[in-house]
Order: structure tokens, then C-alpha cells, then sequence
């Protein structure tokens, strides 16, 4: 049986209403509440995740509380993390502001071994009032060497790609998220285009087909015609009547 990498404590941080109830809701539960309310306590949940390696990773997840007056507690699970997931909203640049100078400055001196920093940009269906570019959280994820992702807990989007990656860092501290993110995108580039030429192929073979049916057709229509008249001929054809012996009618 692969073996089970255990006792990862995640813990999620950010300003309040960035999402992050809602993103572990998404993840454990498949839900997304529209009125989720704002946390007073640190919310905990277990999963278990298997890596398309087959490797099983499962993660003990810290949900803590975004608004100010609980930051002293929040600091009482991140300060042993293995894992901090730093989230703001892409439609509100002081989340992201207050990600970069309170949350990244709070948690980049945990003394874990092999800290993991990854950053969740959530709302990304919010995409029409967005107030943060992808690149510039994408650039900050850089710099602090972060594994970056945007999500949607609405549209269940991103979340997975984003403990995904998490755990592969964690069974290997030496991932390059950004190198697997660049493989994966070259792969994927190359399969579209391999499809794209497939599709076209086909257009061109059904093409090609219908063409030589149409000539096959047209060479084949005189004879319908002489076939049509010759049964026309012989129905109009009137067999003489037969005599009666009698020679009556
Ligand atoms: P605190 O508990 O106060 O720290 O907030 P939080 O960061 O846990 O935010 P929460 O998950 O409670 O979500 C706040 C609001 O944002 C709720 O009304 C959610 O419905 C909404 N929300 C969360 N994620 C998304 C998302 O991906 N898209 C959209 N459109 N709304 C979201």
C-alpha cells in the first residue's frame, strides 16, 4: 500500500471576507454558502487527498477567524504550521495589501522545517470588478517563493490545483511549482494543438468524402434517367387481348 504522508497542519489566513471558510467548505464538503457568516473560532477539518502519483496525502486544516480582534488567536495555530495558505479577494486590493504587510510578515519567521507558503487570489468569478491583476499576485507568490493559485469557492475552481500542489511540496520540498506549472502548460498546449489538427484533418476527410460521393452521383445519373424511361416504356407497353374461343367477348 503507498504510503500516507500525515499530520500536515495547514493553516488559512487572511483579512475577513476574503473567503476562506468558504474555500475549506468547497474542499471538504463540495458546498458554497452565498451567506456565509463571519468566524468567531478556528474552525477545524481533516482530508485526504490522492495525487495522480498515487500518493495519499491527508491535511489537518486550521480555519482561522480574519477579523482583527482575533488575530492574537489565529497566531496561536499558524505559529506551528507546516502549511499557511495567505488569502485575499480579487476585487479588493486592501486585502491583498494586507495579505502582502501583516499576513506574509506574520508567517515568514515560523521556525517549521520546510515551511510551504502558498497564496489563494479568491473570487477569481468576480473577474468583471477585479482590483488585483493576476500578475501582481502572481509576482509577490515569486518573490516569498508562494505557490499561487486563483480560486473561486462559488465556482469550485482552482481549489483543488491548489491543495494539489501543496501536497506535492510537501512530499517533495524540492517542487518547482512554478517549472510543473510551465511542463504542464506546455503539455497542455501541445494536446490542444494535436486535437486542433485532428478535428481539421477530419473536416478535410469529410470533405474529401462528400466531394467523390457528389461525383459519384452525377456519374451515376443518366443511367437513373434510362432506367426511369425504359420502365416507363415497358408499363405503357399493352399487352394484346387474348380471344376468347368462343369468340365471344
Ligand atoms: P472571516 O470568517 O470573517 O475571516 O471571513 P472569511 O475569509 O472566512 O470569508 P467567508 O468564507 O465567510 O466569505 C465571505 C463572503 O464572501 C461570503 O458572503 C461568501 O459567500 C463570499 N465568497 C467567498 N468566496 C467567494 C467566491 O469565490 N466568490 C464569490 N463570488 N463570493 C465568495
Amino acid at each position: 500500500m503507498a504510503k500516507i504522508e500525515q499530520f500536515n497542519k495547514v493553516v488559512i489566513v487572511g483579512e475577513s471576507g476574503v473567503g476562506k471558510t468558504c474555500i475549506l467548505s468547497q474542499f471538504i464538503e463540495n458546498k458554497f454558502d452565498e451567506k456565509e457568516v463571519s468566524s468567531l473560532t478556528t474552525q477545524y477539518r481533516r482530508k485526504q487527498i490522492e495525487l495522480v502519483t498515487g500518493q495519499n496525502v491527508i491535511f489537518d486544516i486550521y480555519d482561522t477567524a480574519g477579523q482583527e480582534k482575533f488575530r492574537s488567536i489565529a497566531k496561536l495555530y499558524y505559529k506551528s504550521a507546516r502549511v499557511v495558505i495567505l488569502v485575499y479577494d480579487i476585487t479588493n486590493k486592501g486585502s491583498f495589501e494586507e495579505m502582502k504587510n501583516y499576513w506574509y510578515e506574520q508567517v515568514k519567521d515560523i521556525q517549521t522545517e520546510n515551511l510551504i507558503l502558498a497564496i489563494a487570489a479568491n473570487k477569481s468569478d468576480l473577474y468583471e470588478e477585479r482590483q488585483v491583476e493576476n500578475n501582481d499576485g502572481e509576482e509577490f507568490a515569486e518573490k516569498i517563493n508562494a505557490i499561487f493559485v486563483e480560486t473561486s469557492a462559488k465556482n469550485d475552481s482552482g481549489i483543488d490545483k491548489l491543495f494539489e500542489n501543496i501536497g506535492y511540496k510537501i512530499l517533495d520540498p524540492h517542487y518547482n511549482f512554478r517549472a510543473e506549472e510551465e511542463e504542464r502548460r506546455k503539455k497542455y498546449m501541445k494536446q490542444k494543438k494535436r486535437l486542433e489538427e485532428q478535428e481539421r484533418e477530419e473536416v478535410n476527410a469529410k470533405t474529401n468524402i462528400a466531394k467523390v460521393e457528389k461525383k459519384q452521383n452525377e456519374e451515376k445519373k443518366p443511367n437513373i434517367e434510362k432506367t426511369e424511361s425504359f420502365r416507363v416504356t415497358t408499363k405503357t407497353f399493352k399487352e394484346p387481348k387474348k380471344q376468347s374461343k368462343s369468340g365471344c367477348c
